[in-house]
């Protein structure tokens, strides 16, 4: 499975990246809002600087209108390189976006997906990525795990080439079922990736080893 960091904050994905297995930065609008900066786009130049050549960073568009989406997501290729990933929301000039971008090269990610029809379309124009929002579609009633499992479903039935990034989650039991049903990617925030991995359980386990030895020879050094 890929995992992407889900934030805009430096720090956060500094940290996280010297611990674990991180395959990329994942950003939206309203993540690079919080971080309050006055320019944006030198925010995503540093993150780019923190991430080594074989991770990806994905950032999204803002404008809606055909042309002026396609002069935004060129301006965040000749800032980021070429390699980055270029999110574009699900509304009819974004579909319209993924196709020409893609024809030319670009790689995209379908973002804001919140049923598995908006795969379909997104996969069928090019989008290499997919991202169904599983908390944000849980909030509101609906079942995003099975959103983001008949997403799996369309890719595999039609062969398309598009990976699905599960993004938007509220709990590790989340993430943990999009690795149950062979998720290819998921996006979620450092607290979360963090919670995915750490248990009290584990974390007593070890001090409980470290106190043995301790009482034993004095220190925690090899002896
Ligand atoms: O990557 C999409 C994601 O940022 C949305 O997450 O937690 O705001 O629903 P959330």
């Amino acid at each position: 499975m890929k995992i992407y960091i889900d934030s805009a904050n430096i720090n956060e994905i500094n940290e996280l990246n010297n611990l674990m297995p991180i395959d990329g930065v994942t950003t939206n609008p309203s993540i690079i809002c919080k971080e309050n900066r006055n320019n944006s786009l030198e925010l995503l130049k540093q993150i780019r600087e923190i991430l080594r050549d074989d991770q990806l960073l994905f950032t999204q568009v803002i404008e809606d209108n055909y042309d002026k989406l396609i002069d935004q997501a060129y301006q965040l290729l000749n800032l980021l390189g070429k390699d980055t990933v270029i999110k574009i929301p699900v509304t009819f000039n974004g579909l319209k976006a993924i196709q020409y971008l893609e024809k030319n090269n670009i790689n995209t990610l379908a973002t804001a997906v919140f049923h598995p029809q908006q795969t379909n379309w997104a996969a069928k124009a090019g989008a290499k990525y997919v991202a169904p929002y599983v908390n944000r579609i849980d909030h509101h009633g609906g079942d995003g795990i099975k959103v983001v499992k008949e997403s799996l479903c369309i890719i595999k039935n039609y062969d398309y080439k598009s990976e699905v990034v599960a993004a938007s989650f509220k709990n590790t039991k989340q993430l943990h079922e999009c690795a149950l049903i062979g998720t290819h990617s998921i996006t979620a925030s450092p607290n979360i990736l963090k919670q995915s991995f750490s248990h009290l359980s584990s974390s007593s386990s070890v001090a409980q080893f470290q106190q043995d030895w301790i009482d034993k020879y004095g220190s925690k050094k090899l002896t």
